[in-house]
C-alpha cells in the first residue's frame, strides 16, 4: 500500500513536474527516486521448503516489516548448530514475498530493487523470473526488474529465499533474514549508475579545496543520448559551486566522466565538527532534467605519519576507537537507525572517536551516522579468505565472490568522509603463508583501483603467540614470528590485534611504516558484578583452545578492570602504551558494546559476550568512566563497586577521576584516606572494611572541591523507576524510545544486586520490541514482554506505530511498586 501511495505521490509530482518543467527546470522533484520497500512482506520459515516451486496455497505466511531477523525470535538452545559462539540461536531457511503494483507511468523507466543486506545466500525472483543470488550477507546489491514488471493495475510478486541453514558459518551471532533496508529505485533510462559517484578532495588548504568528481552514467536506452551533466555542490541549502559537461553516450552503455571544481574557504570535516557537503548530480536531455542523484561528502585532509600517527587537518588526533559487531543487542541484527545512533551517542559520550566495522561491511546507515557524528571508521571487508574459520563460512564462497564483494564495498563506501582506513581482513589464517601474500596483493590492488585516497591495512595476528608463552613477548624472540603479510610490505599501515607489549618495538621492526592497533584489549566484565579483591589480574580462559573450567558461579566476571583474555590485556594496560607514543596512531578496543555470541571466557549457558565496555542493553560498565576521564574534557569522578556487602568484609573501592589532584574517600563521614594517581596510574584504590552506610568521594584541585560522588547501602528493592532516553519520538513506525528500569529501595537508592522479574505492558500507539538486562547468561527472549533485571537494571525498547499520540509503558514486579511512563509519538 505504502509503495502504491508513493507511486501515486510520485505520479502527482511527475505531472506537476511536466507542467512546471518548461517554466523552471529546477523544480523537478526526485524525492521518489529511491523509496522504502520495507513494509508488508510475508514471511515463512521452513527448513524443508528448499525449492520455490514447492511453495503452495497451503504455505502459511506471516506479515511483517523488514529489516527482520528471525534468529532473534527463536529460543536459545545448547544444541543449536550455530553453537554458543553463534549465540546459541537458530539459523534456518526462510522465504519472504511481497505483492505490489507499479504505476503505468513508470513503464518507460528503470525500476530496481535494492537490498542493503540479506543474511545469507539470498536468491530473488520477480514474477517468476530469477534475478540472482548473493551469498554474502553483509553487502548490498540491487536488481533491475524493469523488463519483468507488470505496470498499471496488475500485481507483481517478488520472492526472496534466504538460506542460513548451513551452520556454523560465523564466529559470532549473525542473525538471519532481510536484516537491512530494502528500497525501490525508479529512474529514467539515462541515469547515474549504482553507487555511481566518486567524490574526492585531493588538495585541501584553508583557502580552497579541489573537488574531483567521477560520475558513471548508465544509458539503458536503445539509442545513443546527448546530455548535459551538471554537478552542483551545496553546503546545507547554499549553492557553493557548479560544473557542467556535455556528453554523448551510446546505447546500452556506461560512461564515466570526470569533473573538477573548487570550494573556496572549505569548512572541514573533523571529529569535533563533522561538516558535510552535498554534490547534486543532474543529467539533462533537451533542457529537461531526467535524473538527479545526491552524494554526501566531506572535505578533510589526513595522513598517517610514521612518527606522529594520525594527522587530521594538520592536527594530531589519537584514534580512540572501538570494534563493533553489527547486532543491536535485543533487537538482534535487524538494523534500526535510531538504535545505531543510540550506540554511537553512548560511545561518543565516553570519548570514542573511532569505529571498526568488525569484521564485515556495515549497514549503510552506520556510515551515514559516523559521517554526521564524527567517527574515524576502519571499514573492514572479511573475517576469512579462502580458509574457513567455521565449517560453512564465507571461505566457501571466496573464489567466486570475493572480488565482487570487495569492489561493491569500495564503491558503496568510498564517498563517506568518516571512512579513513580499509581493512582487507581480520586474523586471516593465510597471513602466515605465501598464499596469504598473494591474496593480500590481489585485495590491495583491487582496493587501490577503486580508491587511492585511503590507506590499506589488515588486522593481523601479533608477532608473538599470546596464547602460549609470555617469554616470547621479548623483542628479539618476537621478531621471529612476523607473519608473511606483515613482512611483504604490501600494506600501507601495519595493523596488529593485541600484543601491546610489542608496540614499542614497532618503529624498529617496520622502519618507515605507520602503525595502528587494529584490535586491542579483550578485557572481560559483567556489569555490576565484583570480585571484591581487585588487585590481581585474571587471565580467562587460560588458552583460547583449552576448555575453560574455572570462573565464578553464575558465569560472572568481575567488573574491576582485572580480567582479560590471555591474548589481550586489561583496559588500562593497552591504553597506557597507546597513550605514551605519538607514533602509535590509535587503537580499536574489542569491543565497544557487548554482542550476542562468543561468550568468552564461558560456554553455555552463557550466550553473549563479556568484552563490551557497554553491556548488551547499553548500560556502561565501570571502565567506561576510565575512558571518559582520559578521553573527554568532561570532569569525571566515578567510584565503585556498590555498597552492599557483608559486615567486616574488606572491599576494594576504585575511583576514576580527572581534572583534580586527589580524591578523598569518607565512610559514614570518616576519612578513609586521600589518594592521587602516580606516574601513569589511571585509577586510585582504597581497601575498606565494609560498614553499611554512605561512601562519599571528593575530588579536589589546589585544595578546592571539584566533584563529589556518593554511593549508599541499599535496602530491599521497593520500587521501579522508569527513565526514557527520549520521551518524544517520531510516529513513523520505526523510531524507538529506550527506557531504563532501575530497581530502587524505599529511599531511592539503586538495589545493586536486585534481579526481580519485570513485566511490561503498553497501551496507546506503540509496542515493545526488545527487553534486555545485559546478562550474558539470560535465556529469556529479548522479544518478550517480561525480563529479569541484572544487578538492579533492565532495558525495555518501545517502538512507535505510524499513528501519533500517547504511549503508556507500565512496569510491574512482584512486591514492588509499579510505575508508568508516558512517551509521545508525533
Ligand atoms: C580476536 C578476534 C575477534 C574476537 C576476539 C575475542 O582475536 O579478531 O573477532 O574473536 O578475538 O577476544
Amino acid at each position: 500500500m505504502k509503495y502504491l501511495s508513493n507511486f501515486i505521490h510520485g505520479l502527482v509530482l511527475f505531472v506537476i513536474t511536466i507542467l512546471t518543467a518548461s517554466c523552471n527546470r529546477n523544480e523537478t522533484d526526485f524525492s521518489s527516486r529511491k523509496v522504502t520497500f520495507n513494509n508488508d512482506w510475508s514471511f515463512h520459515l521452513n527448513d524443508s521448503l528448499k525449492d520455490k516451486d514447492t511453495i503452495s496455497n497451503a504455505t502459511v505466511w506471516r506479515t511483517l516489516n523488514v529489516p527482520h531477523d528471525w534468529g532473534i525470535e527463536g529460543k536459545f538452545d545448547e544444541k543449536s548448530p550455530a553453537g554458543y559462539g553463534g549465540g546459541a540461536l537458530t539459523g534456518g531457511l526462510g522465504w519472504y514475498k511481497k505483492t505490489f503494483k507499479v504505476s503505468a507511468a513508470d513503464s518507460t523507466k528503470v525500476t530496481s530493487i535494492i537490498f542493503d543486506g540479506v543474511y545469507k545466500d539470498s536468491e530473488v525472483w520477480i514474477n517468476g523470473h530469477y534475478l540472482g543470488k548473493r551469498p554474502n550477507g553483509y553487502i548490498g546489491f540491487q536488481y533491475d526488474m524493469s523488463q519483468y514488471l507488470n505496470y498499471g493495475d496488475k500485481n507483481n510478486e517478488i520472492i526472496v529465499k534466504v538460506d542460513n541453514s548451513k551452520q556454523p558459518n560465523s564466529r559470532w551471532y549473525s542473525g538471519s533474514g532481510i536484516f537491512r533496508n530494502v528500497w525501490i529505485e525508479t529512474t529514467d533510462k539515462l541515469h547515474v549508475g549504482q553507487w555511481g559517484t566518486y567524490v574526492t578532495t585531493p588538495k585541501v588548504t584553508v583557502e580552497k579545496a579541489s573537488v574531483n568528481l567521477e560520475t558513471t552514467i548508465q544509458n539503458q536506452n536503445s539509442v545513443s543520448k546527448k546530455a548535459i551533466v551538471t554537478t552542483t555542490i551545496f553546503k546545507e541549502d547554499t549553492k557553493v559551486t557548479s560544473v557542467t559537461q556535455n556528453i554523448t553516450i551510446v546505447a546500452n552503455a556506461n560512461q564515466t566522466i570526470k569533473q573538477e571544481t573548487q570550494v573556496e574557504s572549505p569548512v572541514l570535516w573533523s571529529v569535533e565538527k563533522p561538516e558535510l557537503y552535498t554534490a547534486v548530480t543532474e543529467i539533462s536531455v533537451d533542457d529537461k532534467i531526467v535524473d538527479q542523484y545526491k552524494t554526501s561528502f566531506g572535505i578533510r585532509d589526513f595522513k598517517f605519519d610514521v612518527n606522529k600517527g594520525f594527522i587530521l587537518n594538520g592536527k594530531q588526533v589519537k584514534i580512540k576507537g572501538v570494534c563493533m559487531h553489527h547486532d543491536l543487542g535485543p533487537l538482534g541484527s535487524a538494523i534500526n537507525t535510531r538504535a545505531i545512533e543510540r550506540q554511537l551517542e553512548i560511545l561518543k559520550e565516553m570519548g570514542v572517536n573511532g569505529i571498526r566495522t568488525s569484521h564485515n561491511p556495515p549497514a549503510p546507515e552506520l556510515l551515514d551516522l559516523c559521517d554526521k557524528m564524527g567517527f574515524i571508521v576502519m571499514d573492514e571487508a572479511f573475517d576469512m579468505w579462502k580458509q574457513t574459520k567455521t565449517k560453512y563460512d564465507y571461505a566457501n564462497d571466496w573464489d567466486k565472490w570475493h572480488k565482487k564483494d570487495l569492489i561493491d564495498q569500495l564503491l558503496r563506501d568510498r564517498n563517506h568522509p568518516s571512512v579513513f582506513i580499509w581493512s582487507i581482513g581480520n586474523e586471516i589464517p593465510e597471513q602466515w603463508s605465501e598464499t596469504g601474500v598473494t591474496i593480500a596483493k590481489e585485495l590491495v590492488a583491487i582496493t587501490r583501483q577503486y580508491d587511492k585516497t585511503r590507506p590499506i591495512t589488515a588486522a593481523m595476528n601479533p608477532p608473538v603467540n599470546m596464547n602460549i608463552d609470555e617469554v616470547t613477548l621479548q623483542f628479539d624472540k618476537a621478531k621471529t614470528y612476523f607473519n608473511s603479510i606483515a613482512k611483504s610490505g604490501v600494506l600501507d599501515i601495519i595493523g596488529y590485534n593485541y600484543a601491546h607489549q610489542t608496540y614499542e618495538y614497532h618503529q624498529k621492526n617496520f622502519p618507515g611504516k605507520s602503525f595502528i592497533a587494529t584490535e586491542t584489549t579483550s578485557a572481560l566484565e559483567t556489569r555490576g558484578y565484583y570480585d571484591v579483591k581487585s588487585d590481581d589480574i585474571k587471565k580467562w580462559p587460560v588458552r583460547w583452545d583449552l576448555k575453560f573450567t574455572e570462573g565464578n558461579p553464575g558465569n560472572t566476571v568481575s567488573a574491576y578492570d582485572q580480567v582479560q583474555a590471555p591474548w589481550g590485556s586489561t583496559h588500562e594496560a593497552t591504553w597506557k602504551v597507546i597513550k605514551k607514543h605519538d607514533f602509535l596512531s590509535g587503537m580499536y578496543i574489542w569491543t565497544g558494546f557487548d554482542y550476542i555470541g562468543e561468550p568468552t571466557p564461558y560456554e553455555w549457558p552463557s550466550i553473549s559476550s563479556y568484552f563490551g565496555i557497554v553491556d548488551l542493553a547499553g548500560f556502561p560498565k565501570d571502565v567506561y568512566y576510565m575512558y571518559q576521564s582520559e578521553w573527554t574534557d568532561k570532569t569525571v569522578l566515578h567510584i565503585f563497586p556498590h555498597w552492599n556487602w557483608k559486615a567486616g568484609q574488606t572491599v576494594d573501592v576504585w575511583a576514576y577521576y580527572n581534572n583534580a589532584d586527589e580524591v578523598e574517600l569518607f565512610l559514614n563521614g570518616k576519612s578513609v584516606g586521600i589518594r592521587s594517581k602516580k606516574g601513569d596510574d589511571l585509577h586510585v584504590m582504597w581497601k575498606v572494611p565494609f560498614q553499611s552506610g554512605t561512601l562519599k568521594a571528593i575530588s579536589r584541585k589546589n585544595g578546592k572541591t571539584v566533584l563529589e560522588s556518593e554511593i549508599r547501602t541499599a535496602g530491599n528493592p521497593a520500587t521501579l523507576k522508569l527513565t526514557a532516553d527520549r520521551s518524544t519520538i517520531k510516529a513513523d513506525g520505526n523510531d524507538l524510545s529506550f527506557v531504563t528500569v532501575d530497581i530502587l529501595d524505599a529511599n531511592g537508592t539503586l538495589a545493586p544486586t536486585a534481579n526481580n522479574e519485570i513485566n511490561f505492558s503498553v497501551t496507546g500507539n506503540g509496542k515493545i520490541v526488545g527487553v534486555c538486562s545485559g546478562d550474558p547468561v539470560s535465556h529469556e527472549s529479548y522479544k518478550g514482554s517480561k525480563h529479569t533485571a541484572l544487578n538492579g537494571k533492565c532495558l525495555v525498547i518501545v517502538q512507535s506505530t505510524t499513528k501519533g499520540g500517547r504511549i503508556e509503558l507500565t512496569a510491574k514486579a512482584n512486591g514492588l511498586k509499579q510505575n508508568t511512563i508516558v512517551i509521545t509519538a508525533e
